[in-house]
């Protein structure tokens, strides 16, 4: 893979961040994306939820939203993509600007609020995906949201699972965007039991051989109390997974004064360790018997591993991507394999929790 993000990346980053991105959704949707070639290491090769991933590190949601570029970026080198947060009718999302890049911080701040063209469209896309016999390897999940003036938030989300359950190898309830007003509440113990019951019943409801795996998507920003209602929830329901975490509305010491009043989410390298220390507790509470997805501010290998070791059978980024470029899932996996192998583990999964409890992990 040729490394042309020093020339494209500045380019991009001349322009503001909501531009640049689309400009870079539509090189990859025709054919500009990166390819990587190089073979990923044996080591990373990891089984969950009965689907088999070439390497644990994934595109995590909200890079995107429409299923345009699951291909793309799959041949870029990611093990798993993860398209949405769709909503059942199209919308806007929030005003612009809604996007900053906080460049010194390696961070992102963004209020876009689930601006995307659809279910229908989006579903579509994934339907296609499932014909075509050129697609990429590489496994596609879809990650579900609700519409802004949608009262009864549950109803979307069985909206979603019911159109795509047939089509997507895994389904993602996202409960945590900081940018649709109430989102968040749906975590409380009796909401959560409630959208968590209704949408197994939809997915139990299509009827398939091979059902999707469904997983719960948190926030970072919870107390003591949200988190063991929600693990407990979450066991008990009979969910498969979690993906921890959402961005953050905590602004950080580190977070410049110009942008610390900027509402919406923050991402990149200030949410390692609050994202990596609620990974940490929720392998915890829910005794690592639910496969969690790690997500927040992962920027290289060590920050893969230190995920993994905190109870994360896999691994997402979205805003490294933005300062690092492609050729950086290439270095994460590449390193992510050499310390596996220097700390003798012969797979991923043995990894899993291993420094979970009472352990210091990578500290910023
Ligand atoms: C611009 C932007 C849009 C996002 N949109 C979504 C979304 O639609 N749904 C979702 O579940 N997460 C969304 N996220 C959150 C990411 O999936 C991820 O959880 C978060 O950014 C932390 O990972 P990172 O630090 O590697 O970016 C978005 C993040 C960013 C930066």
């Amino acid at each position: 893979m040729i490394d042309l993000f020093p020339i494209a990346g500045r380019i991009l980053r001349s322009f503001d961040p909501e531009t640049a991105h689309t400009l870079t959704v539509l090189s990859l949707a025709t054919g500009f994306g990166p390819v990587d070639r190089e073979l990923d290491d044996p080591i990373l090769k990891t089984r969950v939820w009965g689907l088999d991933f070439a390497n644990p590190v994934g595109l995590a949601a909200g890079f995107d939203k429409n299923a345009e570029v699951v291909d793309p970026m799959l041949r870029m080198g990611f093990g798993f993509v993860e398209a949405g947060s769709v909503t059942p009718r199209p919308q806007p999302g929030n005003p612009k600007p809604r996007l900053f890049r906080l460049t010194g911080q390696g961070a992102v701040i963004n209020r876009m609020g689930f601006n995307n063209g659809g279910l229908e469209q989006f579903a579509r896309r994934f339907e296609d995906r499932r014909g075509n016999p050129d697609r990429a390897p590489g496994i596609a999940g879809a990650n579900l949201g609700k519409n802004k003036d949608t009262a009864e938030a549950a109803d979307d989300y069985v909206l979603g699972v019911r159109r795509l359950a047939p089509f997507a190898d895994y389904l993602v309830v996202n409960v945590s965007s900081p940018n649709t007003p109430g989102l968040r509440a749906l975590q409380g113990r009796e909401p959560l039991r409630t959208l968590l019951g209704r949408v197994l019943d939809a997915r139990a409801a299509c009827n398939l051989a091979k059902a999707p795996p469904l997983l719960l998507k948190i926030a970072p920003d919870l107390t003591d109390e949200d988190k063991a209602d929600i693990a407990a929830v979450a066991l008990d329901s009979g969910i498969d997974g979690l993906v921890v975490s959402n961005t953050t509305i905590a602004r950080p010491d580190s977070i410049p004064e110009r942008f610390r009043g900027e509402a919406g989410g923050l991402s990149g390298k200030p949410l390692f360790g609050p994202s990596t220390q609620v990974l940490r507790e929720m392998y915890g509470l829910t005794g690592g018997k639910l496969p969690i997805v790690g997500v927040g501010g992962i920027a290289s290998g060590d920050d893969a591993y230190a995920k993994i070791r905190a109870g994360a059978s896999l691994v997402q980024l979205y805003s490294a991507l933005v300062y690092g470029g492609p050729a950086l899932v290439r270095s994460i996996k590449r390193d992510l394999a050499a310390r596996l192998k220097a700390d003798g583990f012969t797979s991923v999964a043995d990894a899993v929790g291993t420094g979970a409890v009472g352990t210091e992990l990578t500290k910023r």
